[in-house]
């Protein structure tokens, strides 16, 4: 494997300023810094992606698949409508983690249904932006020595 892929989907663009009691102050350039940082200790290339569009997500899930690179996707609103997104992950050769900032289960109902966890290795949701560090340490293992 020569990199992990970050995809991220509609409004998480917006992180920072968008809804931040939920969401957190982080932007996503500050979580795309600290996952480059994570993945390099590692030896990893990272590919940190943002799209509001559904079919650029599913384009670059089958390009992770074909490439056999593991995805950590936080699909944001997708997760709980895009049966294309779950065809495209169970279609590709690899394995995806879903990760959400906020507590999807602790919020409004129509959150609580995902279409990506059940075609995913597992999800990992409401711990802010360390959701998507602890993905990157679920798919690879601990940190490394350089980070303790
Ligand atoms: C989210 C949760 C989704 O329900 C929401 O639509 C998002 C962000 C999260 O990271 O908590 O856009 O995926």
């Amino acid at each position: 494997m020569n990199a992990v892929h970050c995809l991220n989907g509609p409004n998480l663009n917006l992180l920072g300023s968008r809804e931040p009691e939920i969401y957190g102050s982080q932007t996503l350039a500050d979580i795309e810094r600290k996952l480059g940082q994570a993945c390099e200790a590692r030896g990893v290339a990272l590919r940190f992606r943002q799209s509001n569009h559904e079919g650029d997500l599913v384009d670059w899930v089958q390009e992770a698949g074909l490439a056999g690179e593991p995805v950590i996707l936080n699909a944001g609103a997708l997760t709980h409508t895009s049966i294309a997104l779950a065809d495209a992950i169970k279609g590709a050769r690899t394995k995806v983690v879903e990760v959400h900032l906020s507590n999807v289960h602790a919020r409004e109902s129509f959150r609580h249904r995902s279409f990506i966890a059940p075609v995913a290795v597992g999800v990992i949701a409401g711990f802010g932006a360390r959701s998507y560090d602890l993905a990157l340490e679920a798919l690879l293992g601990g940190p490394a020595d350089s980070e303790r």
